[in-house]
């Protein structure tokens, strides 16, 4: 058994957790570079927590120049065993409305301008991205979402762009036609993969702010649209996160799927 240390990555609209006990922000270093913001600590029933509003206070970081190996390695070295990422995006489902939240299963990377890995000089390592998210953080997620009485789908393919400009009518209708995918947002590439390299358990919640531009009707997205759907979803985020601890538990045993044993056949560079 280890301690749980569960990281969250708030995104748009999310820059902290209620109700920490002994609550600190802390600045990390990282060789990756300085993360997107401090990181505020603290527990909450129990169990040890970290937050790091992924956009910075203040919102300063674009989804593109957002430090995502820094974030990570930070998260690891605080010692975090567990991430949860809260992010908003667009849906491509009538069923999956503005206002609801998917716990996102997969992921189509169509990022193209950002660093997405933790080896490549020195050490090569080549982890599976088969199943991207942890079931067992994907369970306490969707429990926590209906406990709270979100409305919450269960499974989805996230389209991870690079933006930051919407997609294009055409672009969003492939997506969802011919690609398959259920919502789409900038930020959780190269997020999960770098969470899995770093050997941690990771879930994505996603909350839905809009249609996107495929709806017929619903006009063209709109960062102003977005933004007034983010309020809401935000305090329902935080509702969410605040039952995680409980449901986790303060006492770890290994994750059930391998999450934290990645690397274990990854690695192709020979030890010195
Ligand atoms: N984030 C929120 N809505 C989005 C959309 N429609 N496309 C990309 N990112 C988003």
């Amino acid at each position: 058994m280890t301690q749980t240390k569960i990281a969250v990555i708030g995104g748009s609209g999310i820059y902290d957790i209620n109700g920490l006990e002994g609550a600190e922000w802390l600045t990390v270093e990282s060789p990756w570079g300085p993360p997107s913001d401090a990181i505020l600590t603290g527990t909450l029933d129990g169990v040890e927590m970290a937050f790091l509003p992924r956009h910075g206070r203040g919102h300063v970081h674009a989804p593109s120049t957002v430090p995502y190996r820094a974030n990570i390695d930070a998260l690891k070295r605080l010692g975090c065993t567990d991430v949860i990422s809260v992010s908003a995006c667009g849906s491509f489902r009538d069923e999956m409305a503005p206002g609801d939240f998917v716990i996102v299963d997969q992921f189509i990377d169509r990022t193209i301008a950002r660093e997405k890995s933790f080896f490549g000089t020195g050490c090569v390592a080549h982890v599976s991205v088969a199943h991207p998210t942890c079931p067992r953080l994907g369970d306490a997620c969707e429990t926590a979402a209906r406990d709270a009485g979100i409305n919450v789908h269960r499974g989805g393919t996230y389209l991870a762009m690079e933006g930051p400009q919407f997609s294009t009518l055409a672009e969003s209708k492939m997506y969802r036609e011919s690609w398959g995918a259920d919502v789409i947002g900038m930020t959780n590439m190269p997020e999960a993969k770098l969470a899995r390299e770093a050997e941690l358990c990771y879930a994505s919640v996603a909350m839905i702010t809009d249609y996107d531009s495929w709806h017929p009707d619903h006009g063209e997205v709109d960062v102003t649209k977005i933004i007034e759907t983010l309020m809401g979803n935000a305090d329902k985020g935080r509702q969410l996160v605040a039952r995680l601890p409980k449901l986790l538990g303060a006492d770890r045993a290994p994750c059930p799927h391998g999450c934290d044993r990645a690397l274990e056949y990854a690695i192709m560079t020979q030890p010195e």
